[in-house]
């Protein structure tokens, strides 16, 4: 009895292990000509045990997402697709080891890849394009559930929310809202158009599920750009 358990169990848990182990990274032809990629790669599967096809996919190197590394001045960004491994990926990309890798890359020609954007990152803003009013509406219908928004939701969010203006403060807080669907609290009940995975049959979202598209997630930063940053207070002054 206890042995067909075991087996009923172990088939239970194959497909998903096997699903969870590998995603799809879309890259730029020219990062993909430049060999860097058959490089980084393979030593990350290797590390990881996590595999990355090449192919179209929501997880990218690009202009969008983390400041991952650079070859003389372009600074390429990672952005990822929510899933765990795309995450795991990026936490690499940033490690000592990662680094090291990036900057281990002997290019056939052209300029080396270094891995030290933080520098640069820091005073790079992304410009803002989406649509404030829509994002001011989507914000209050689907993060005022617990974020206090502005005034007009003050006494509906929850209290253990930040607030957007709290959250304006933070020296990231567009990476932070452009990739919140990946941090918690809001994988388990958030779903992002083309983007997420459907919620596991297991696991269906608690709460009504926040829906939302690449579109107003651009929106909901064009308008917490506009929203004053919270006031902390300023230093008490000693006499
Ligand atoms: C069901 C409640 C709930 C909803 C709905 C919700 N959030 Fe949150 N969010 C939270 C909580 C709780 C935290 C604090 C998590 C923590 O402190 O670890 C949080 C944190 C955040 C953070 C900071 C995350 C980090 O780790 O830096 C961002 C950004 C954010 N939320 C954006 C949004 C946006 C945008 C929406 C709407 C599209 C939204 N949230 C909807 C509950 C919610």
């Amino acid at each position: 009895m206890l042995k067909n358990l075991v087996v009923i169990l172990s088939l239970a848990a194959t497909p998903l292990a096997a699903q969870e182990r590998a995603f799809t990274l879309d890259a730029p032809d020219t990062l993909v000509e430049s060999g860097f990629l058959k490089h980084l790669l393979p030593r990350f599967s290797l590390k990881t045990g996590i595999r990355i096809t090449l192919g179209e996919g929501a997880a990218a190197f690009g202009a969008e997402g983390t400041p991952v590394f650079r070859r003389d001045a372009k600074i390429w960004h990672f952005f990822g697709d929510g899933g765990a491994q795309a995450a795991a990926f990026e936490d690499w990309l940033l490690s000592e080891v990662g680094k090291r890798t990036i900057d281990q890359f002997k290019p056939e020609s052209g300029a080396p890849f270094r891995s030290d954007v933080a520098v640069q990152a820091k005073a790079e803003m992304v410009e803002l394009t989406g649509d404030l009013a829509l994002g001011e509406k989507i914000s209050l219908a689907h993060c005022g559930r617990c974020h206090v928004i502005n005034d007009s939701n003050r006494m509906n969010a929850i209290g253990s929310s930040p607030s957007f203006a709290l959250m304006r403060t933070f020296s990231d807080w567009q990476r932070r809202f452009r990739t919140f669907f990946a941090l918690k609290p809001h994988p388990a009940f958030t779903q992002v158009t083309d983007v997420t995975e459907p919620f596991a049959d297991n696991l269906p979202s608690p709460i009504a599920p926040v829906e939302v598209t690449l579109e107003e997630i651009e929106a909901i930063m064009a308008y917490v750009g506009s929203i004053q940053p919270a006031d902390l207070g300023s230093p008490i002054q000693f006499q």
